[in-house]
């Protein structure tokens, strides 16, 4: 098998750095890390013996000229607020693979729209592979696994918001996050969901009850219950610290973030406010349902930081598509195309704090 050159646009962000380092230990893969600026793509791919390019995604002729001898795209690129698809659209053309870890609605659909070009030109594109909804949807996928009928589906997550390595684009990022309706799936259909929090325990580095309030929901939990038949999924989120999560949407919805001036300055603010605090960041699914007429639970948990378990979920997937094992050309969310048994396999290999306990109740 020749090596695979896999492009990272956003290569050397907080995000982009991790995926960058994994994948410059596979032996099969030359990642090429990639940006607007020459200095930083450079200096990281000296230091991880790799390739490197400069790309500006928001101009066609730049993205062209970056895919030469491009096999695999994994995009850590923060859609601009027009949501251009400039990348996938030219990956769809090329037959090129693309992976992305936005978990931005509007972008996410323009990608599945891709979906005929894609599969036309032989193009595997697989959207929305962060930790949320990257993660949750891939283990929800994999619940038909173990249930015969799955009644619930429960995500929690907790954001540390790791502060020293936010810029003012991601700040700007999660503004749009914070702008999307919190939704939950109930009755063959998605409904505003009640704006009362719900009591969790989270076990370490927490081992304590957080409240957390329904979040909003994104393209890739709107399409799963087409893919994995629950009658109720509700998506939770919290911050670590309460106070800083406070501070957080506040900040956002007072429009602090809407310019990146602004966002600077308040992230200088959340800054000297998150001193301190503690930087890990929880994930679990509690999912309910019967097998064998028996009524079951299973709950997932994993601990670790928030940029972590995002570039890992397209470092998989990446790995997966290099080697051969996903094969069905088009535009998909995760739970749609990866083999989630294998998926979950790599992700306890790569030495994640995960817990998959299924239990009668
Ligand atoms: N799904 C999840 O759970 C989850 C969690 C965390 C983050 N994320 C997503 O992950 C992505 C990266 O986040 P991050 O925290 O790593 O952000 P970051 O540190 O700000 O990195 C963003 C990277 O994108 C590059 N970039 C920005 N505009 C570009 C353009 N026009 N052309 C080419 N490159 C450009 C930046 O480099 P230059 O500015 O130098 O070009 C930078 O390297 C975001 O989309 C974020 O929303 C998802």
């Amino acid at each position: 098998m020749g090596k695979k050159q896999v492009l990272i646009p956003g290569g050397y962000g907080a995000v982009g750095t991790i995926i960058s380092t994994l994948l410059s230990k596979n032996d099969h893969i030359i990642p090429v890390v990639a940006g607007r600026n020459e200095d930083q793509a450079k200096q990281l791919a000296q230091d991880l013996n790799c390739k490197w390019t400069t790309i500006d995604l928001e101009k066609s002729e730049s993205i062209e000229h970056a895919l030469n001898n491009i096999d695999i795209v994994i995009s850590c690129y923060i859609p601009s607020s027009d949501f251009n698809t400039f990348l996938p659209d030219i990956c769809a053309e090329s037959g090129i693979h693309y992976l992305d870890v936005a978990a931005f609605n509007q972008f996410n659909e323009k990608v599945m729209d891709l979906n005929e070009k894609a599969a036309l030109n032989g193009a595997i594109l697989i959207t929305a592979l962060g930790l949320f909804p990257g993660i949750p949807g891939l283990i929800l996928g994999s619940n038909t696994d173990f249930f015969d009928k799955i009644d619930s589906a429960d995500i929690f997550f907790t954001s540390g918001g790791n502060m020293d390595t936010l810029t003012p684009l991601a700040l700007q990022g999660i503004g749009h996050m914070m702008g999307v309706m919190p939704m939950q799936w109930e009755n063959e259909s998605w409904i505003k969901a009640p704006a009362k929090g719900r009591k969790e325990y989270v076990s370490e580095p927490f081992n304590k009850q957080i409240t957390f309030y329904p979040y909003m929901v994104t393209h890739d939990l709107v399409e799963l219950p087409k893919i994995v038949k629950t009658d109720k999924i509700v998506m939770w989120s919290m911050s670590e610290s309460f106070f800083l999560g406070m501070v957080l949407l506040m900040g956002i919805k007072m429009g602090l973030a809407k310019t990146i001036k602004r966002a600077e300055k308040f992230l200088s603010v959340l800054r000297f406010l998150g001193k301190k605090k503690h930087r890990d960041y929880s994930l679990k699914i509690v999912s309910r349902g019967e097998k064998e007429n028996l009524p079951y639970e299973r709950v997932v948990e994993m601990n670790e930081t928030e940029e972590f378990l995002t570039a890992i979920v397209p470092t998989i997937i990446c790995e997966q598509i290099a080697k051969g094992d996903i094969s069905r050309v088009g535009a998909y969310i995760g739970a749609g195309v990866v083999d989630i048994q294998k998926f979950i396999v790599s992700l306890k290999k790569a030495g994640i704090n995960y817990k998959d306990i299924i239990k009668k109740i």
